[in-house]
């Protein structure tokens, strides 16, 4: 067993060559990819997003099962759970842990998210997960709508 991150209510470990499969089918949910800017993904290419540099692939347990994704990007965060698993703390659960992980096992002085100011739900996620509002933003590059940079204050 590689290393793990843990929460109170969850569990999170380095997504390898097993989680692939799962990876696909979870995009491939409409419920996942709306909030994922309509992306979806072949095998091959999650092959190649699971070995990005710059970018670390983790999933979300509870009590051993595989219940969402969160990657580490330089800046932050990007996380969703599985539909069934939404709605009861778990998602804030493992974003503050990962958070707490990077800030002082890994040294980073600074985590954000950046949510769409439309998804409500998740900003009140982050906010529980102890990210706050820093700024709002237009719709850019990387945003294919008005954004909120957030960042953590424990
Ligand atoms: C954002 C997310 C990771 C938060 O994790 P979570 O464990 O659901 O967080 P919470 O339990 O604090 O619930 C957050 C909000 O999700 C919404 N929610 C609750 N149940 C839900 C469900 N079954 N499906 C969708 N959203 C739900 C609610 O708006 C809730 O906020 P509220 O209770 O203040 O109304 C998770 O809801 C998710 O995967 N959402 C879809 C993907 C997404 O938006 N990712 C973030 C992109 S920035």
């Amino acid at each position: 067993m590689g290393i793990q991150v843990r929460g109170r209510l969850t569990t999170l470990r380095p997504a390898d060559a097993g989680d692939v499969e799962r990876l696909v089918a979870w995009h491939a949910d409409p419920e996942v990819s709306r909030y994922w800017d309509d992306e979806t993904f072949t095998i091959a290419e999650m092959e190649e997003r699971l070995a990005r540099g710059d970018v670390e692939a983790w999933i979300v347990e509870e009590h051993g099962e595989p219940i969402g994704y969160l990657q580490v990007h330089p800046d932050g965060l990007d996380m969703f759970l599985v539909p069934f698993a939404r709605g009861g703390g778990l998602g804030p659960d493992a974003a503050r842990a990962m958070t707490e992980h990077l800030i002082h096992e890994r040294g980073r002085d600074r985590v954000t998210v950046d949510p769409y100011a439309w998804n409500e739900g998740a900003v009140r996620a982050w906010e529980r997960a102890g990210f706050v509002e820093v700024s709002r933003h237009e719709a850019d590059a990387e945003h294919t709508a008005p954004w909120i940079l957030m960042e953590y204050r424990g």
